[in-house]
């Protein structure tokens, strides 16, 4: 049984291209026909039946065969995992993605010098967290945004980044001290530089992270603040990218945290919207 559940993050939808694209021939598949027929059987009566959220076939051909086997050991298709072996679940991940393993980051899609500065990071052009602001207003001002509405219509497209073996994300790009701070559904959470989109680092959350990042200054410098599909919140240094602490919050096995933490007066950080199972309820949960 599937329900519909109001979504608390904003989703965004990014067509994977680029150096970091799906190839054509990952759509293909292998060719392996028992493992076909093992999808044809398990798999495709949801993914090619237009089943409501269903990523398509070739959606999945998108993903990186990690996602694939995540999804079925520890993710959202656990269930439909249970009943596969081990060897099974890595023989679909290669027919749907066509490869083992994702390629790792090219060393050109990184920064050449790391010199990550937040000086002045609130007095910058800025959009934090998810709302903007403390009512989740989502309206940004003229002092956050620092852009003359004359130069609105000359705007242009100066650089985009594709999530490698993601086919979405989850929740807009904070921009804080010219950095953008962005999460993916493939566990993953980007710095980038704001100028040119090369990556300041990479950091591995243990889930998929469907939250925007909130990012403070605390007496550990600056931290981005930000939650994952199995209710774990984290605090990584906003400089490197280094865990400073991961908290699960929610004792329920199937919680998720959705929203994105809040940052008030420097010390109040909540998580609003914990979801518990599919279809389940939904809290607002004062983490620290
Ligand atoms: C009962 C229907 C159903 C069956 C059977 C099913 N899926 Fe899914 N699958 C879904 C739905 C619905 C979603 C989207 C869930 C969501 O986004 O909350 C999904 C999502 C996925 C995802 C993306 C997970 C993510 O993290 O976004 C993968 C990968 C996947 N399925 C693979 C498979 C494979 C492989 C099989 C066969 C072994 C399979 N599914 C069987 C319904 C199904």
């Amino acid at each position: 049984m599937w329900c519909n559940i109001p979504r608390a993050t904003a989703i965004l939808l990014l067509n994977v291209s680029g150096f970091l694209a799906a190839t054509a021939a990952q759509a293909q598949g292998s060719g392996d026909t028992e493992t076909e027929s093992l999808y044809r059987q398990r798999c495709a009566g949801c993914h090619e039946a237009g089943v409501s959220r269903a990523p398509t076939r070739e959606s999945l051909g998108q993903m990186s065969p990690e996602s694939v086997r995540f999804a079925l050991t520890s993710g959202k298709m656990f269930l439909q995992g249970t009943s596969l072996t081990q060897e099974q679940i890595i023989a679909l991940s290669r027919f749907l993605t066509g490869k083992d393993a994702q390629p790792p980051l090219p060393a050109a899609a990184f920064c050449e010098a790391h010199h990550v500065s937040f000086d002045g990071a609130l007095a910058r052009p800025r959009w934090n967290g998810w709302g903007a602001d403390l009512s989740q207003s989502r309206s940004e001002s003229a002092s956050m945004a620092q852009l003359p509405a004359d130069q609105l219509p000359k705007l242009e497209v100066k650089w985009a980044f594709g999530f490698p073996g993601d086919f979405r994300a989850y929740a807009q790009p904070a921009v804080v001290g010219g950095h953008l701070f962005v999460g993916s559904a493939g566990r993953k959470v980007y710095s980038l530089n704001a100028d040119t989109g090369c990556i300041d680092w990479v950091f591995d959350a243990d889930f998929p992270v469907r939250t925007a990042i909130s990012v403070g200054q605390g007496q550990r410098g600056w931290i981005a603040y930000f939650g994952d599909q199995h209710a774990n919140a984290y605090a990584v240094d906003a400089v490197d990218g280094k865990l400073l602490w991961k908290v699960r919050p929610e004792e329920h096995p199937e919680a998720i945290i959705t929203g994105t933490p809040t940052l008030a007066e420097g010390k109040l950080l909540r998580a609003d919207l914990i979801q518990r199972g599919i279809c389940g309820s939904q809290s607002k949960l004062p983490l620290l």
